[in-house]
């Protein structure tokens, strides 16, 4: 029998599933540092991890009879990819199953912010609200206005399709451009310094990489349109935290919806000192229905490459180009 091991317990049913097939050892519990995890694998022949914890090159020099990581999240950057694939060893993710429960909070991060929601919500439970007033907690619309997305891939796009339905005008910018994606009038702006300086609203959706690690540095986030908003629901390391908050602080920025930090789970305490920010707990894909479909992604996954067939969603693998 194969033996599994998972870092955290998963909505759902799916790791039962698992565990009628497989010997699986779930642990629960903060991440384990790069060793203890390594420990923690040993010999198994599967891990099933999440987005906090680190699997590193050295997990994977130590783990002899490793065959696949099946990470529970879209976003793979706590895996050293080309380590995976010296090893020979399949890396899977969970994209499609959480694109529309990311996109919707994007827009929830959107609107939070723009219309001031969890001030207002702040303002009612304080005691403040004493009657309806032409200029109480004026915000900003959206109709007409433009979006600037920075990474096209599913999420950006489901985004995209979101945005229109607000009536906002919508500009990407990404490696290349993506008519596939039939989303009529959505520009694509290869620059992006250019998308930055045009777009009254920023929303990020790209993959944390080396090149996109503090993509968003201070000089980029000044040349973003004065009062414009920033959304981060991808990867808190995308953007510099400590040159953002000077941003707001300074006004540059009018407002930020953040669910990703870039140490988390700390945020910067600047953030938590400004009201035009709306800061959530990484909730990009907590719907239980996608939660729940994510762990039957994952657990599929692993039985695919444990019965010796190749993955339902590789991120890695062999047979597969080396990561970038
Ligand atoms: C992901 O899947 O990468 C998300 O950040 C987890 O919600």
């Amino acid at each position: 029998m194969a033996k599994v091991v998972a870092t955290s317990p998963l909505p759902g049913v799916a790791l039962q599933r698992l565990g009628a097939h497989h010997q699986l050892q779930v642990r629960s519990g903060p991440p384990l540092a790069g060793w203890q995890l390594a420990d923690f694998v040993g010999d198994a022949d599967a891990l099933i991890c999440l987005l906090a914890d680190r699997v590193t090159a050295e997990l994977f020099a130590q783990a002899k009879n490793l065959k696949v990581v099946a990470v529970y999240a879209v976003g793979v950057n706590n895996v050293d990819l080309a380590a995976a694939f010296q090893a020979g060893v399949w890396v899977t993710n969970t994209p499609d199953v959480l694109t529309d429960a990311t996109a919707d909070l994007t827009m929830a991060l959107l609107l939070a912010v723009t219309r001031r929601v969890v001030e207002g919500d702040r303002f009612v439970r304080d005691g403040r609200f004493t009657g309806w007033a032409p200029d109480l907690l004026l915000g900003t619309g959206l109709q007409g206005k433009l979006l600037g997305i920075v990474g096209f891939g599913r999420i950006g796009q489901a985004v995209a399709r979101r945005a229109q339905a607000f009536a906002m005008r919508v500009a990407y910018s990404s490696r290349r451009p993506h008519p596939e994606a039939g989303i009529p009038n959505a520009v694509f702006v290869p620059s992006v310094d250019e998308l930055l300086a045009q777009a009254d609203f920023i929303s990020l959706h790209c993959p944390l990489t080396a090149e996109t690690r503090h993509l968003l540095h201070r000089e980029r986030l000044f040349r973003m349109k004065q009062g414009a908003f920033l959304i981060n629901a991808a990867r808190g390391e995308v953007v510099d935290e400590e040159a953002l908050v000077e941003a707001l602080a300074a006004g540059h920025l009018a407002g930020a919806g953040l669910d990703v930090y870039e140490q988390e789970p700390r945020v910067h305490p600047g953030l938590l000192q400004l009201p035009n920010v709306v800061l959530l707990p990484h909730l990009g894909s907590a719907t239980r229905e996608t939660r729940e479909a994510m762990a039957d992604l994952v657990v599929d996954n692993v039985r695919a490459v444990l019965a010796g067939k190749p993955p339902l969603t590789p991120v890695v693998g062999p047979g597969l180009p080396p990561a970038p």
